[in-house]
């Protein structure tokens, strides 16, 4: 996830960028950037790689100056490069700007500038130069005026060489924070790199705009209203502010999957059509109609969200759908040929094994698409098509955000194959507005962290663990049993509900809980029957059940109520709990949540 860091105030302003942009490193990046200003020049420096590479370009430069801004990069729109590197200087070298988010109508804003070049392939820039269009001489208004145009998120902040006092900051949905010293102001993504220097932040909302200068902070709306905001005093420590203040990774990216699932679906569908528009699968309608099977090739999480992507490509597409482990596909034969989309899937973007089953899909002939998290990651570029899941970088061992934003491309997908074939107008719609409703009810499901937690430290003396699902929560049943068994080594296993008395059910006892999803859709009721088996075993049950089924505690000792949503979205909203439910109990065993052992985030041998 890409970072700012700004500074105005009486220091020399390159260290403290310097050494700001190595305390957002935590974040994730791909390339760096810094800009100084002194006495109406612009000095600017930008490097592919890590934050000492930029300082070891940087060199013994002196880079004079009391105001500047620089930038982490996690590339978006345009490859890992120096000249799409921020800050990105436009407007005949006289404006520079640094900017987190994506511009979502960034192509028709580019149609209507007069000045027609730009030196990157970035968004950024083409917002930068929209800026400088604006400006008359009010630095604060020329970036007001440019925001209203735009559609899409934005954290920036920007400086101009004829406004050698100022930097104008502005925020929707990416945020920006203000640190208060004495005669001197730091900006930032987050607070990390302010905290050395100041514990008094501000917090940019969204639709605000701060011009900050050496003696003041002005604070505006879209409608030009002053806002007076208030000062919080921040306790954290540089460790604790990286994780946003909560006490794991894996917390704060179970946390971050309400927001981060909006950056995987902004901009990628048509209500009106009721359909998808992924630009990345590059291929005609015509290539798409001849598309006669898909196959879904992962590991782990990412095979879980593959194992629901096949019920929405089956019901949605008509596309026979098959899902196996890239360690299993590269040592079989698999009968693929052009007619077969392979969807090869990776948070890390480097997993040995999928990057093989890749290769190996290629060279059979199939079609392959990349579905990544890591920018720049080898299958993204070797790939070349595929859709990036804009979750950001997720620095937990255990995965949480980059599975919901799988699933979330993965149904994009599926109905915009379901479109050309047979799904219509109105369920694609339904589709497309359950989705746009997904971060709210998330945030519901977070709000009862504490029961959830209340709940977890009962279960953390069992030694086994069952989860059990049928349909689209099949898979979720496996993913909370690897989220469970990954980080507290309590063994757990995940199981197709209807499959239990053809051998598991003779596990069950009163040492052995189930934990069952029962959602209210059309195997509600056997769902309810199998539940019903298991605790007349002895079994203890969590029941993961819809908000307002109260039919629901009629078989269960313990229940998580998650808000309703269609059947293909169910995976969505119940594995949540599930992360959580784990979550809590590793902590409660004191396990190392983030860094569980055996495993490494990146498996990149075989
Ligand atoms: C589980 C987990 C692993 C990964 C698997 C694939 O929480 O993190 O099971 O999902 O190793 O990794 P990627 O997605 O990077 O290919």
């Amino acid at each position: 996830m890409c970072g700012i860091v700004g500074y105005i105030g009486k220091k020399q302003a390159l260290p403290i960028l310097l050494q700001g942009l190595r305390d957002l490193e935590y974040r994730g990046y791909d390339s760096a950037g810094i800009a100084v200003l002194d006495n109406r020049k612009i000095d600017r420096v930008r490097e592919v790689g890590k934050v000492d590479m930029l300082a070891k370009k940087i060199g013994q430069d002196k880079f004079v100056g009391t105001i500047g801004i620089a930038h982490t990069r996690w590339a978006t729109h345009g490859g890992v490069t120096e000249s799409n590197a921020h800050p990105h200087i436009v407007g005949e070298g006289k404006l520079v700007l640094v900017h987190n988010g994506i511009i979502e109508n960034y192509r028709e804003i580019k149609k209507q500038l007069k000045n027609q070049h730009q030196e990157s392939e970035t968004d950024s820039e083409i917002l930068g130069q929209l800026i400088f269009e604006n400006y008359q001489g009010d630095l604060m208004k020329a970036v007001k005026q440019a925001l209203l145009k735009v559609r899409g998120t934005y954290g920036i902040v920007v400086m101009h060489a004829d406004h050698p006092n100022q930097l104008v900051a502005a925020r929707l949905g990416s945020p920006l924070c203000i640190g208060i010293g004495d005669k001197e102001y730091y900006i930032a993504s987050d607070v990390t790199p302010m905290l050395p220097f100041t514990k008094q932040v501000t917090f940019l909302d969204d639709g605000e705009i701060a011009s900050i200068n050496g003696d003041g902070l002005k604070i505006l709306n879209m409608r030009d209203e002053i806002i007076n905001k208030t000062v919080t005093q921040i306790d954290w420590d540089q460790a604790k502010a990286q994780k946003g203040g909560f006490e794991n990774f894996m917390l704060k990216e179970i946390f971050d999957q309400p927001t981060v699932f909006e950056d995987a679906i902004r901009g990628r569908f048509n209500v009106d059509e009721g359909t998808a528009v992924l630009g990345g699968l590059n291929m005609t309608l015509e290539q798409m109609r001849d598309i006669k099977r898909v196959m879904i090739i992962a590991e782990g999480t990412a095979r879980h969200a593959g194992l629901i992507a096949k019920y929405a490509f089956e019901r949605l597409a008509n596309l026979p759908t098959e899902v196996d482990f890239s360690s299993e596909f590269r040592y079989r034969d698999p009968v693929v040929n052009k007619n077969t989309l392979v969807f090869v899937i990776s948070q890390s973007g480097e997993t040995a094994d999928t990057l093989m089953a890749a290769r190996e899909a290629k060279r059979k002939g199939a079609v392959v698409r990349g579905i990544v998290n890591v920018v720049g990651s080898t299958i993204a570029r070797e790939t070349k098509a595929g859709t990036y899941i804009h979750a950001g970088p997720e620095l937990a061992v255990a995965s949480t955000k980059a599975y919901t934003n799988m699933v979330a491309v993965l149904l994009l997908y599926a109905l915009q194959f379901g479109r050309i074939k047979h799904t219509s107008l109105a369920t694609g719609q339904r589709l497309l507005q359950g989705l746009l409703e997904i971060p709210e009810k998330m945030n519901e499901i977070l709000k009862q962290t504490d029961s959830i937690q209340n709940i977890a430290k009962q279960y953390q003396q069992y030694h086994n663990i069952l989860f059990m699902g049928r349909g689209v929560n099949y898979p979720v049943a496996l993913e909370g049993a690897l989220k469970l068994e990954e980080i507290s080594y309590i063994h757990a296993e995940g199981l197709a509900a209807g499959a239990m008395k053809h051998g598991p059910l003779a596990l069950i006892s009163k040492d052995v809980p189930v934990v069952a999803i029962l959602s209210k859709d059309q195997l509600y009721e056997k769902m309810k029957s199998s539940i019903q088996e298991v605790r007349a075993r002895g079994a203890r049950t969590l029941v993961i059940a819809t908000v307002g089924d109260e039919e629901a505690k009629e078989v269960a000792d313990d229940i998580i109520y998650v808000p309703d949503t269609m059947e293909l979205l169910e995976p969505l909203l119940n594995t949540i709990p599930l992360q959580l439910f784990a979550y809590y109990i590793a902590v409660a065993l004191g396990r190392d949540v983030d860094r569980p052992r055996n495993l490494a985030k990146s498996v990149t041998v075989e």
